[in-house]
């Protein structure tokens, strides 16, 4: 027998409250897509699902025949529990209605990103599945019933389709990881009470972007550049993998910031609050991280669509406070 406890058992142990029998249906679904989801990415160019389809998501984005693939399982799988009566999605304009036949058992809401770090399935480079569950006040929720700040969050975690398929989650109580025991086909606690080191000399930007950053951002980086002869005296070293999930799992693994500021795209930054910022943020501050926009902690943004994009910074809590107060200073002269 494994030495490992297995997520069901966990599971039924460490969710307390009012919302635990909810969450332990929802999750079931949620971990029952993320496997599927793995099966299918795991197939790569041997299912022909590899390319760039002809359609184009909300963001104007082209999909990915995996982005769609990806939605569609999700979709399907989280209706099981009875307990999700909305969901929303990054693939898809509007919010998904579901049957009342189908969410018998309560009002919870389901905000996902199906495939995070879609360019990188063609190189074979690590990919994700964000979200995040929030109470509706609705049994038949609309959009309005979604623009809930991310404090109001009950549950978020992603899974990290990796060397090895991971699932980390919290539910406001820390954070856990499990890892996909292949013999089994069950997600292992291999990672218990993931916390986020208090020091690092490690970044994640993209630095093709420096040019549309706000001064405090171009200040941050280029201390870390100037390394040991600089202002901050010591080295840094850079990643981008361009999965968010995957920058966000190494910080929780052996610290470090990550940090999409505005780009050249939309001086509000490319990540979406509902299914990225809040979800990400939600478990780096309960691994003692912190998470902001810059001027504002990212969980407390109220939402005002649920595709809105918010700056995102978070991680190592000094770092991440470091940045806050460079946002505060008046700009420093070059
Ligand atoms: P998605 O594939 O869901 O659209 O998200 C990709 C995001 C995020 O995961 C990553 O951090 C970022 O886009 C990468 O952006 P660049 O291509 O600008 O590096
Ligand atoms: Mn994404
Ligand atoms: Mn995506």
């Amino acid at each position: 027998m494994s030495k490992h406890t297995n997520i069901t058992a966990f599971l039924t142990q460490h969710l307390q409250g009012e919302h635990s029998v909810a969450l332990n249906a929802i999750l079931a679904d949620v971990l029952s897509a993320c496997k599927k989801i793995a099966v299918a990415i795991d197939k790569g160019a041997l299912a022909g699902n590899m390319g760039s389809l002809a359609s184009e998501n909300v963001q104007g984005e082209v999909q990915k025949a995996l982005d769609v693939i990806t939605n569609d399982i999700f979709i399907e799988a989280c209706q099981q529990s009875g307990y999700i009566a909305g969901m929303a999605s990054e693939e898809l304009v509007d919010v998904v209605e579901i049957a009342q036949d189908k969410c018998k058992n309560g009002q919870y809401l389901l905000s996902f990103d199906p495939l995070d770090g879609s360019s990188n399935v063609n190189v074979n480079i690590s990919v994700g599945t964000i979200f995040s569950i929030l109470k509706s006040a609705n049994k038949k929720p609309e959009l309005a019933d979604f623009l809930q700040s991310g404090t109001e969050q009950i549950c978020a975690g992603y899974a990290l389709y990796g060397t090895s398929t991971m699932f980390v989650l919290t539910a406001g109580n820390g954070v856990n990881g499990f890892t996909l025991d292949a013999d089994s086909n069950e997600f292992l606690l291999t990672h218990p009470n993931m916390q986020i080191a208090k020091e690092t000399q490690e970044f994640a930007i993209n630095m093709s972007n420096y040019r549309f950053w706000r001064e405090p951002v171009q200040r941050y980086i280029d201390e870390c550049l100037q390394g040991e002869e600089g202002d901050r005296k010591k080295d840094f070293n850079m990643r981008w993998v361009a999965s968010m999930v995957a920058e966000v799992h190494r910080i929780l693994v052996r610290g470090g910031v990550f940090m999409y500021p505005t780009d050249s795209n939309s001086r509000s930054g490319k990540l979406r609050l509902m299914y990225e910022a809040n979800p990400m943020s939600f478990i780096v501050e309960q691994a003692g991280g912190a998470s902001t926009t810059g001027t504002q902690r990212i969980l407390e943004v109220q939402p005002t669509g649920i595709h809105q994009r918010v700056p995102v910074m978070m991680g190592c809590k000094s770092e991440v406070d470091r940045i806050v107060a460079y946002h505060q200073t008046k700009p420093k002269r070059k």
